[in-house]
């Protein structure tokens, strides 16, 4: 593994699954919380988030509480950022107070600079604009793989405004790296350019079709902050083709897991009945988010 975390060519199949173990043996015996380790009271971590965001910032809090280290959460709006001064010289002081680790959530492709610029510092991507969130991904193979084994034929649909996902860009990484084939994208085609004609799985427009046999779903929202023109179909028409609810899982297979990386829209990509199935695992996915985190943090700063 790299000293940072920007993407997936910083980490091999191996450390892939090693994190994984790495996040589970955090877990308390019933499984219902984390273990607080005192392993790095030395560390300190700053957030910079520079888009909003409840699960990531707040589950790397609660990963850096649970492994003793210190956590920062840097408020951007009411930095010196308001008086004009850039994140480059931001970041430069916080490079000067002794930070040693700086996780990161921007619009664009910065982070990979950042890193190179202040070497004295690691850095974790918690989410570049709509190209990639690595931490999530891992989150949602460690969720696959609590109900589910590695197994080409294991059938992966997900659902959803593909173009400005930056879950999607790192889920089709990593299941090239663990070796999951069989991939189908699903969405109104004005959301899903990027995907009617992939590199990799294959595109299928009609939702139905989509979920047959399903293993595994994968619901994404439509990322109003992101869409740069009015969509060509309406709410009504939207939900009408493409919301995941208890009668459009009927065809998928009778033992699929349904996953949502969040925030949810319930009742467009997601009925709100659906989140209560026991097939349903958003909620672990919340919950893998605080150990996944854990593991991240444990490696990078066992390697500094
Ligand atoms: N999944 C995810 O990144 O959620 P947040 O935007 O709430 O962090």
């Amino acid at each position: 593994m790299s000293k940072n975390l920007i993407n997936f060519s910083d980490i091999s199949k191996k450390d892939i699954f090693d994190l994984i173990e790495l996040a589970n043996n955090f877990k308390t015996e019933d499984s219902l919380d984390y273990r607080n380790e005192d392993l790095f009271p030395d560390k300190k971590i700053v957030s910079m988030f520079c888009e909003p965001s409840t699960r990531t910032k707040l589950s790397f809090e609660i990963a850096a509480y649970n492994l003793g280290a210190k956590f920062i959460d840097f408020d951007l709006s009411n930095s010196s950022m308001n008086k004009g001064e850039t994140l480059e010289d931001t970041m430069n002081a916080i490079d000067m107070m002794g930070v040693d680790l700086c996780i990161m959530r921007h619009t664009e492709s910065v982070i990979h600079d950042f890193a190179e610029k202040f070497p004295n510092m690691q850095f974790v991507n918690a989410g570049e604009g709509s190209i990639s969130h690595p931490t999530q991904t891992l989150i949602d193979l460690m969720t696959i793989l609590e109900s589910k084994e590695i197994s080409e034929n294991l059938k992966i649909t997900v659902v959803g405004d593909l173009d400005h996902s930056r879950v999607v860009n790192s889920f089709v990484e990593a299941i090239q790296i663990v070796g999951y084939k069989s991939l189908t994208f699903c969405g109104h085609p004005d959301l899903c350019k990027n995907f009617i004609d992939g590199p990799i799985g294959s595109f299928e427009p009609d939702l139905e079709t989509a979920l047959q046999d399903a293993d595994v779903v994968m619901a994404l929202r439509i990322q109003n902050e992101r869409l740069s023109e009015k969509l060509t179909i309406s709410a009504n028409d939207y939900i009408e083709r493409y919301q995941i609810n208890v009668d459009s899982l009927q065809v998928a297979d009778p033992n699929m897991i349904l996953l949502h990386p969040g925030p949810v829209n319930f009742g467009i990509e997601l009925s709100k009945e659906v989140s209560e199935l026991d097939n349903c695992k958003i909620k672990n996915q919340i919950f893998n988010g605080v150990g996944m985190r854990m593991a991240v943090l444990t490696r990078l700063f066992s390697q500094a």
